[in-house]
């Protein structure tokens, strides 16, 4: 497989200079081994970092009274960006998602998560080179939730004119800076329509001033049906956060799974670039976990550095070693232990 003619990149919110100073939040379970499989192959790329390293999840309860230590929000304000692993969340009880708070207290409004076949991973489709746009800051992820009555519950939708306005710019500005054709809005707008209504009516009053995009419409049943059909007809995606977290996993599976798929959660301060997996306790430990996931999203931080040379020079030892097909890790059918595939790009690159 080629590489991609149009090199996937972010509109940056912060252009630091070399040696960048990156916070590095290594997460639960899996997430030490992959970020630091990440920093191993930036390194070698010859680019000097600086990794300030902040801790964050369960284990800093007993220290901190919290998962989301102060010190590690203050971190990322001060360098803007950071690299981080998955963090595990209690079911149904416990502390708030780490995640979600980080995203809330960075204004992290919007994740963006590119999607494209990898050389050698074995799909049902190909020719998949998707970007979903998602609303981080609202919706049904508010968190406004209350028991009206015994065993009636209320959980509240918020979707304002501002937040979708600014998703629907940022899916624009990213079409217009890689060059993508086309944006799809996905919504339910036939039944919410308010919400929903209103979201719509800011992508389309946006689109209005990028004419050189073709905009079009989907709702969101429709889109899942013709994303495991036809998916080569979707470029960018734009939409709110329920269906973007749904959506967005469902686009990682269409090229591989999560553990190839990187992000950016955006916000006008600072960018957090993470996997889009989970802290994967079933392997944790064990020296197998496929770190790409997370150095995709380093590509992505590259990109925004605007250190083009060294972020395809990565990318193409990543789809050097995926052609070979010698280096794949378990969850993708091979043997390679988290190690030998580091190596691998390592040796692959140029
Ligand atoms: P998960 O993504 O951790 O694991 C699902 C399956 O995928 C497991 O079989 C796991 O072994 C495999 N897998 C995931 N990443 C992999 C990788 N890089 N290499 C090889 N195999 C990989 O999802 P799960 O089990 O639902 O969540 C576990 C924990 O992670 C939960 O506490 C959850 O809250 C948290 N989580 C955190 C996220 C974040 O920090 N952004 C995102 C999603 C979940």
């Amino acid at each position: 497989m080629t590489m991609p003619a149009t090199p996937v990149d972010v509109p940056a919110p912060v252009a630091p200079a070399a040696p960048y100073t990156v916070t590095l939040i290594p997460g639960d379970g899996i997430g030490p081994e992959v970020t630091d499989a990440t920093v191993q192959i930036l390194e070698a790329t010859g680019i000097s970092f600086v990794w300030d390293r902040q801790d964050a999840g369960a284990s800093m309860i007993p220290m901190y009274g919290t998962a989301l230590p102060e010190s590690v929000v203050s971190a990322v304000i001060k360098s803007g960006v950071a690299l981080k692993g998955p963090i595990a969340t209690p079911v149904g009880e416990g502390f708030t998602s780490v995640n979600v708070a980080l995203r809330k207290r960075l204004s992290l409004y919007a994740n963006v998560r590119p999607a494209r076949n990898l050389p050698g991973v074995k799909t049902p489709f190909s020719g998949i080179d998707i970007v979903v746009v998602r609303e981080n800051s609202e919706d049904l992820y508010s968190g406004i939730e209350h028991v009206v009555v015994p065993g009636v519950v209320e959980s509240l939708k918020i979707i304002t004119e501002k937040a979708s306005t600014r998703i629907a710019r940022h899916a624009f500005e990213y079409a217009r800076l890689n060059n993508r054709k086309k944006i799809t809005g996905v919504h339910k707008a036939n039944i919410m329509k308010l919400s929903d209504g209103l979201f719509l009516e800011c992508c389309r009053k946006v689109a209005r001033e990028y004419p050189q995009i073709e905009y079009t419409e989907m709702i969101v049943d429709n889109c899942c049906m013709q994303l495991v059909t036809k998916p080569q007809q979707f470029d960018v995606m734009v939409m709110e956060n329920l269906y973007g977290d749904i959506i967005s996993d469902l686009v990682s599976g269409l090229v591989g799974g999560l553990g190839v798929t990187g992000s950016a959660n955006i916000g006008e301060d600072a960018t957090v670039y993470e996997a889009v997996h989970g802290s994967a306790p079933d392997i944790a430990g064990k020296g197998y976990a496929n770190p790409t996931a997370v150095l995709m999203s380093g590509i992505m931080m590259l990109r925004t550095f605007g250190e083009t040379d060294a972020a395809n020079r990565v990318e193409k030892a990543l789809y050097a070693v995926f052609t070979g097909g010698k280096h794949f890790t378990r969850d993708l059918g091979g043997t390679a232990g988290t190690a030998d595939f580091v190596q691998a790009v390592i040796a692959a690159m140029e």
